[in-house]
């Protein structure tokens, strides 16, 4: 069984709950491959074969190291760069072959929140002049009720109307955030993907920020790709985790199963640095030794046995297929069923 077949096993199972039968899969990637060719014999492998749906009202979270390829997915999956392989379609329409007005029609469909709020505006317009900016560009109703929108949008993220006439000066790193949240929700996407959107912010932004996106989830029945380094930042707002390791993913599973029983070594490693193992169950052995290895030049074999506690001989000679741990949950690793138990569900929860 290849990779995509386990990854989208449960989109076709026909034991799977009738609400998630009838879900349809908004996002389909299909081994994309993305490599910045440096001469003719080098390449950065920034990503490399990555395969995952996502269904429409569900968030899907990305998270791994800097430098593992999340953000080339955001830029791929937006159109902003072209592939090196692969495909990604969003809605049944493949990406790459849109132009025109269906091109004009995608760039609205699917909108990007980045990292930094104040490089997202321009520091010379007024917030509600930004706002309006993009229903402009798209002729979205009259000067009038573009005005209104943006009202009532800020209203809906959190900000009062004196906002409107602000510049991002006169705003918080936070206050900025929810501008840029709000400016992407007025084209009324059905396809959020948000890189990184809290990792500028201080602690009680950042959870202000999340509860936001949680409650504009809600609300809104958005689909979402949540981008971050960070597990405790996809934790609760996200349905599904997929983890990334040097351009691939290596574990996918909905996400209470992936905090409750992570199969690979490398999540556990993560788990263990983002210090939510309060039981203390995951050994020193199992924290992250030495820098992430260049994606000029991936490991052989897999990529994470330069600095797994648990590599064998196999490990650096043959690359694992994903396996299936549950109807879910996948995971790539030879050996991942010897693992000790780590953190399970009779250990609690962390
Ligand atoms: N235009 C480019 N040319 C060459 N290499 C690039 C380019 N863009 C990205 N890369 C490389 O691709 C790899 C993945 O980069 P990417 O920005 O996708 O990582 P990331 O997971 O988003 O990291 P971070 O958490 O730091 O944002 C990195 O090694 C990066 O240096
Ligand atoms: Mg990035």
């Amino acid at each position: 069984m290849n990779n995509v077949t386990l990854l989208r096993k449960s989109a076709r199972d026909p034991q799977a709950p009738a609400s998630e039968a009838v879900r349809p899969r908004l996002v389909e990637v299909d081994e994309l491959a993305k490599h910045y060719f440096l001469s003719r014999l080098f390449s950065i492998k920034s990503v490399d074969g990555v395969s995952f749906d996502i269904r429409q009202g569900e968030v899907l979270g990305l998270v791994g190291e800097s430098g593992c390829g999340k953000s080339t997915i955001a830029r791929l999956l937006t159109r902003q760069t072209p592939p090196t392989s692969g495909q990604v379609r969003i809605a049944g329409q493949e990406i790459a072959d849109v132009g025109g007005e269906d091109l004009k029609r995608l760039r609205r469909t699917v909108q990007l929140v980045f990292q930094d709020p104040f490089g997202a505006l321009d520091p010379r317009m007024r917030i509600g002049t930004s706002m309006e900016a993009p229903l402009a560009q798209h002729r979205i109703g009259t000067r009038e009720e573009r005005r209104d929108k943006v009202m009532r949008m800020l209203a809906e993220v959190g900000l009062d109307e004196s906002f409107y006439e602000r510049y991002p000066r006169q705003c918080s790193g936070g206050q900025l955030q929810r501008v840029v949240i709000g400016r992407a929700l007025l084209l009324e996407p059905r396809f959020l993907i948000c890189d990184e959107p809290t990792s500028a912010l201080d602690a009680s932004m950042r959870t202000q920020i999340l509860n936001l996106l949680t409650d504009l989830k809600r609300r809104h029945g958005l689909t979402m790709l949540m981008i971050s380094h960070d597990l405790r930042v996809v934790r609760h707002i996200c349905d599904r985790i997929a983890v990334m390791y040097l351009g691939r993913i290596v574990e996918v599973a909905d996400s209470d199963a992936l905090f409750r029983t992570p199969r690979h070594p490398y999540t556990r490693a993560l788990i263990a640095a983002s210090m939510l193992d309060r039981t203390g169950l995951y050994s020193p052995e199992i924290q992250l030794r030495g820098d992430l290895p260049s994606p000029l030049n991936p490991p052989r074999g897999c990529r994470f046995h330069t600095r797994c506690a648990h590599a064998q001989a196999k490990c650096s000679q043959a690359e694992p297929e994903f396996e299936s741990a549950s109807e879910s949950h996948q995971v790539r690793c030879h050996f991942w069923r010897e693992l000790p138990p780590g953190q399970t569900a009779e250990a609690g929860s962390p």
